[in-house]
């Protein structure tokens, strides 16, 4: 009904028209109230208005069941609309099981894409119809956020940690990507565009290019140029704990605490390794902070899903 409702962009995603309805159920609601009150402050002003100068008012006594309906009627619609809000907030950032995952790295002023194929791109985002995507992203500098109206998305990305949102297109064309956080002289110039394609278009689109090494074939590479190797090993008596199957298992540290290997994990223990040293090993790896950047980052933390074939995998239940 909303579809064409020229004041709203597209609805090019699995959650726009759940986004829009919840949208829409809000403002129906509060328009019915606020016209409601407005409408009765209004009539009651002039029913009981002064008649005569000597008119002196009587209190009217509200009976007990006016006072529990009024507040009881609102405290339901109000449950509903948290709940139903909850429920689209959940999904929007709840990525499903099946999802790709793709590394978004933003600077002032411009969006980097990485392919989990290997492709990499500036501003331009070329993705497949009808593929939940999953989208970690981060900031070498400032705060930004990933904002395409026509998906009803938007997340923010900060600077030194992951923040992950989701969508899946169901219409191919081209959509604005915008930045919604202030960020600096040319934020409203951080734009970019979205292309969605048949996914035997994008499979076209991806070899069209030079031929590029996947995602986690490149982090190997760097994995091995920063010598990660010589002690991340799976040989008894390695100097590191081996990599192999290390993602969104359940790390053990000396203190007693543990942790799930997630993104953000794996970063600090690239650029703090002793923040959260597992059981049994002694900080011997220096830290990286500064050493590596945020794309060699991705490739690595690319590379190290690989090994537990996960690269495509989400892990569950994350929440921004
Ligand atoms: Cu980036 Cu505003």
């Amino acid at each position: 009904m909303w579809k064409n409702f020229p004041l709203f962009p597209e609805q090019a995603s699995t959650l726009a028209g759940k986004v829009d309805a919840l949208y829409f159920a809000f403002l129906g609601i509060s328009t019915f109230f606020g016209l409601l009150v407005a409408g009765l402050v209004i009539y009651f002003a002039i029913r009981f208005r002064r008649r005569s100068p000597e008119e002196i008012g009587r209190p009217e006594k509200a009976g007990m069941w006016m006072e529990v309906t009024w507040s009881v009627i609102p405290l339901i619609i109000l449950l509903g609309m948290f709940a139903w809000g909850a429920k689209v907030f959940v999904e929007a950032f709840r990525p499903p099981g099946d999802a790709v995952e793709y590394f978004v790295t933003a600077k002032q002023w411009m969006w980097k894409f990485q392919h989990p194929q290997g492709n990499r791109e500036i501003n331009d985002f070329h993705v497949p119809l009808g593929q939940p995507i999953r989208l970690t992203m981060t900031s070498e500098d400032v705060i930004h956020s990933f904002f395409v109206p026509a998906f009803r998305v938007k997340a923010d990305v900060l600077p030194g940690r992951y923040t992950t949102v989701w969508f899946e297109a169901t219409k191919t064309g081209t959509f604005h990507i915008f930045c919604a956080e202030y960020c600096g002289a040319e934020h409203s110039m951080m734009r970019g565009s979205i292309i969605i394609m048949e996914p035997a278009d994008y499979e076209e689109w991806l070899s069209g290019g030079q031929p590029v090494a996947t995602l986690a074939k490149t982090g190997e590479q760097v994995f091995a140029e920063k010598t990660c190797n010589t002690c991340h090993k799976s040989t008894a008596g390695a100097l590191g704990p081996s990599l192999d199957g290390v993602f969104g298992t359940v790390r053990e540290f000396d203190d007693g605490t543990t942790t799930i290997a997630d993104e953000n994990y794996l970063r600090e223990s690239i650029l703090e390794p002793r923040a959260h040293l597992v059981k049994g090993f002694q900080a011997l790896m220096p830290t990286f902070q500064g050493q590596v950047d945020e794309e060699e980052l991705v490739l690595l933390i690319g590379y190290i899903k690989s090994l537990s074939g996960a690269a495509d995998a989400a892990p569950q239940g994350q929440l921004p």
